[in-house]
């Protein structure tokens, strides 16, 4: 699986969205739709980035009873992205119905992911607020060998747990990692961070960065940046 950089296209409209791709003349990141340009533009979004030569990550995180999911799933199916997710807290069992769903008659379908734990969940409100009284390592590689038994291809996590992810689940199970700064870059509301570098010799198959491409004076520049250092 080619190692790959996906600029989060976290904008409010389309417009804006277009107006930040246009200055990728003649080249066609990868990129990430998440809920806030789903929610605001609909699959019009999807279909346009789609005819415009990207590849997409559509970052819906769906969980919910594992029928609706499924048939949620072949929706997104039929609209071609490249790559969806899903809360792997939904259970195995919803899990499963996901990839069912996403199949499509001749076999094919997009890559599905599984979020584990949020980063942004403390092992200590996932103690206090979800009863689960286990360290957060234990817990989010329970969840990813979970995802890899439903037959999902990988998690997104932490760069710095990409490794461990590897090595409880295998090299070929896919590793989506957001938390990605330059050496000396501004870390933003971020914590457990490392740079396009060390997530490559950390062993992340995808990096998901937002601001440091969306927001660099020249994101341009800044996006062969993370692919010259994560890809190489
Ligand atoms: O701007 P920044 O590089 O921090 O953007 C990271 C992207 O990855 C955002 O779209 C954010 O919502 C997403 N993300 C994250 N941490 C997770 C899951 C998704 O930062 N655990």
């Amino acid at each position: 699986m080619g190692k790959d950089v996906i600029i989060a296209c976290d904008f409010a409209s389309a417009q804006a969205t277009y107006d930040f791709l246009d200055k990728f003349t003649g080249k066609k990141p990868y990129v990430k739709i998440g809920m806030e340009l789903f929610y605001a533009e609909g699959p019009a979004i999807v279909r346009e980035l789609k005819a415009r030569g990207h590849k997409i990550f559509l970052d819906l995180k769906l969980h919910d009873i594992p029928n609706t999911v499924k048939k949620s799933m072949a929706v997104l199916s039929h609209l071609d992205v490249d790559m969806c997710n899903l809360h792997a807290g939904g259970t195995i069992a919803m899990m499963e119905a996901a990839l069912e769903g996403l199949t499509r008659p001749d076999g094919t379908r997009p890559l599905l992911i599984a979020v584990t734990q949020l980063t942004s969940t403390s092992e200590e409100r996932m103690k206090t607020d979800l009863l689960i009284n286990e360290p957060i390592d234990k817990v989010v590689m329970h969840y990813a060998a979970n995802a890899k038994k439903a037959g999902l291809d990988g998690v997104v996590c932490s760069p710095l747990e990409a490794g461990k992810v590897h090595d409880v689940c295998g090299k070929e199970f896919l590793t989506v990692t957001p938390g990605v700064r330059f050496a000396g870059g501004d870390v933003g509301d971020q914590s457990r961070i490392t740079t396009p570098e060390g997530a490559k010799a950390i062993g992340s198959d995808y990096i998901v960065v937002g601001r440091p491409i969306t927001a660099a004076a020249d994101p341009v520049a800044a996006y062969e940046r993370c692919v010259a250092e994560f890809v190489g």
